[in-house]
């Protein structure tokens, strides 16, 4: 996600403009930019944090009234001066900035560059300004009019607010799947991308709702119509927020908001490359070396912490789906056992930050014996993303708490497409499967509300365990995997010592640890073993044992063995982990509240380990 702030009134605009970016610098920071109306439209951008911004816009001192503003979290084209926005058309009239991604944006830069269009930058959002300037002097309509034809064009999820050189004193503002608020003031209008930076300015806001534009000229009234230029009446609402509150959009941590952020992140990182309807999945950056790929002796996906538990689930998957032989290793082994790496192995890297020291090292070594090397990452333009022979990003946006939880289930959903790509690829899933599994993925977003909604009863058994000096977290099959993340959120986050392990495993020593003080969370929602899992539990019990269970909707046998159950619904096994870590992650953040921990900066942690 990205961070957009606009100004329409009677004051300096650039001061509004950069410490609104200062704001909303949570939402984005790989680049910034404003674009001021004085006479002339003056764009100032360049990579880096706002500050850096800041200290250059100060040093120009750009006078005038209008503008727009952004700080940058890039889906397209990697972090530098040119990628940053604002974004302008040819004619240097129109400037525009935007949050969201434009799914069609291949086809109407090519469409664009045959009527003469030129671009300067790797961006979908370049295309959309060209669009607008296309409408404009083609047809000679208003800045509105040509925004409304244009966007009639787009595919895809934005927040744009445009400006123009023959109208200085107007914003046009449009949202579609991507929030945008309009704060009223005095003779001036304010449009950010939420209200942390309005509420100095104003408390009266409104949210324009999807499919809606406002039309805003100081000293005139807020005009508000839908795409079909139908004018809304403005639901004008006061803001009581404080601005940390707003930052965390309401949520008390990042960690939260990041977990509740997840029906939306897992959409996001499926947004155009998945079609249940159509019967269709794509992954663009596998495209040019899907035969190779599909062909591979072996693939070995490489990770740290998360995004190793993320990795494990990935060879579960792709044995499964795509009956190719995965090897999942730590980057830190990776790199330093020598291991025997070939040209035909393609080595998948997973990476929330791209800057991984351990993960970028590993991929080096694998890059110098020929292997193909696939980048799955978070940060657009990181040294992972770039270094890498091709990649998907997740497009889960900033992940602000240390402890990784949106950025995790991104990870599954990429994998999950990438497992079905090849087993496509290699002709070993029937196409009735195939549609289910596409079915079942376009699900999940609603399953993972479904899970939110039974925060309260997951808190009440965090209660219960929260003092715990240890816990033991089992899983079997593709939950085991999650059993080892769910372990890592708790111990990460609350500072108990919690190990995973595969349920059966329990036998051969950790069954010696339980007792009466041992909370055991099992993940039993498995379909293939769910007696093994019932005799795991029934075992855990004999020994005095506390058993918090994940289980499936509807479950009775495990349910009652419990002593606390989270049910989860029910979907095919391979997607079971995107659903099943969702408590575990719920169950980690509460105990660690209740436990007074820093949760979005536990001790001694780093959100990136840059270092060895
Ligand atoms: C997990 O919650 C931690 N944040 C940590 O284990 C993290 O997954 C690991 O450091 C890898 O980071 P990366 O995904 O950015 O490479």
């Amino acid at each position: 996600m990205c961070g957009i702030i606009a100004y329409v009134g009677n004051k300096k605009v650039s001061p509004i403009l950069l410490n609104g970016l200062q704001r909303l610098e949570y939402r984005g920071y790989d680049s910034a930019g404003i674009a001021v109306m004085n006479g002339d439209l003056s764009v100032i951008k360049k990579k880096g944090k706002v500050q850096e911004l800041v200290d250059l816009v100060e040093s120009i001192q750009p006078e005038g009234i209008t503008g727009i503003g952004h700080t940058r979290w890039a889906t397209h084209g990697e972090p530098n001066d040119v990628n940053a926005h604002p974004h302008t058309s040819t004619d240097n009239k129109i400037a525009l900035v935007h949050n969201g991604i434009i799914e069609n944006c291949d086809t109407l830069r090519e469409a664009l560059r045959k009527l003469g269009h030129e671009f300067k930058s790797e961006t979908d959002t370049e295309v959309l300004v060209h669009l607008i300037q296309e409408y404009k002097t083609r047809y000679k309509v208003s800045l509105e009019e040509s925004v409304l034809m244009a966007l009639k064009r787009v595919i895809g999820a934005y927040a744009i607010v445009v400006m123009d050189k023959d109208e200085p004193d107007l914003l046009v503002a449009a949202r579609k799947a991507s929030p945008l608020v309009i704060g009223l003031g005095k003779n001036e209008f304010f449009v950010a991308s939420d209200a942390t930076p309005l509420i100095e300015h104003t408390k009266e806001v409104v949210y324009l709702q999807d499919e809606e534009v406002a039309v805003l000229r100081s000293g005139q009234p807020l005009q508000i119509k839908s795409f079909q230029n139908i004018p809304q009446n403005p639901d004008i609402v006061e803001l009581d927020m404080k601005i940390e509150e707003l930052e965390k959009g309401g949520f008390p941590h990042f960690m939260l908001k990041e977990i509740h952020q997840q029906p939306d992140t897992i959409a996001d990182c499926m947004r155009g490359r998945l079609n249940p309807i159509e019967g269709w999945t794509r992954l663009g950056g596998m495209e040019p070396f899907k035969d190779r790929m599909a062909k591979a002796n072996r693939l070995i996906i490489t990770g740290c912490g998360t995004s190793w538990h993320a990795g494990l689930i990935g060879e579960y998957l792709i044995e499964d789906l795509a009956r190719m032989p995965v090897e999942v290793e730590y980057a830190s082994e990776l790199r330093y056992r020598n291991p025997i790496i070939n040209p035909n192995d393609v080595v998948i890297a997973l990476s929330q930050s791209g800057e991984t020291a351990d993960t970028l090292a590993a991929l080096q070594h694998a890059k110098e014996k020929g292997a193909l090397i696939y980048g799955i990452v978070n940060v657009v333009g990181s040294s992972i993303a770039r270094i890498t022979d091709a990649g998907s990003y997740i497009h889960a946006g900033p992940e602000i708490g240390v402890a990784s939880t949106k950025s995790f289930t991104a990870q599954l959903s990429l994998l999950t497409l990438l497992a079905i790509q090849l087993g496509r690829e290699r002709g070993e899933i029937h196409r009735d499967y195939y549609l289910k599994l596409l079915k079942e993925l376009s699900e999940i977003p609603n399953k993972i509300r479904n899970i939110l909604a039974k925060e309260e009863g997951i808190k009440k058994i965090a209660a219960k365990i929260k003092n715990s000096t240890n816990a033991l977290y089992l899983g079997r099959g593709y939950n085991f995997p999650v059993a080892l993340e769910g372990a890592l959120k708790l111990k990460e986050i609350s500072y108990i010592h919690a190990e995973g392990y595969p349920a059966a495993e329990m036998k051969h020593g950790p069954i010696a640890l339980i007792d009466e003080n041992m909370p055991v969370i099992v993940m039993a929602t498995n379909l293939s073993a769910y007696d093994k899992i019932l005799s795991n539990v029934q075992e855990v019990k004999a020994r005095k044992g506390t058993v918090i269970s994940i289980v499936t909707e509807g479950d009775k046998k495990i349910k009652s063995l419990s002593d606390f159950s989270i049910e989860i619904p029910t979907t095919i096994e391979p997607l079971t982990p995107l659903l099943s870590v969702i408590p575990l992650q719920l169950l980690s953040y509460h105990i660690a509240v209740m436990r007074g921990c820093n949760v979005d900066q536990p001790r001694n942690l780093a959100k990136s380990v840059t270092v060895e």
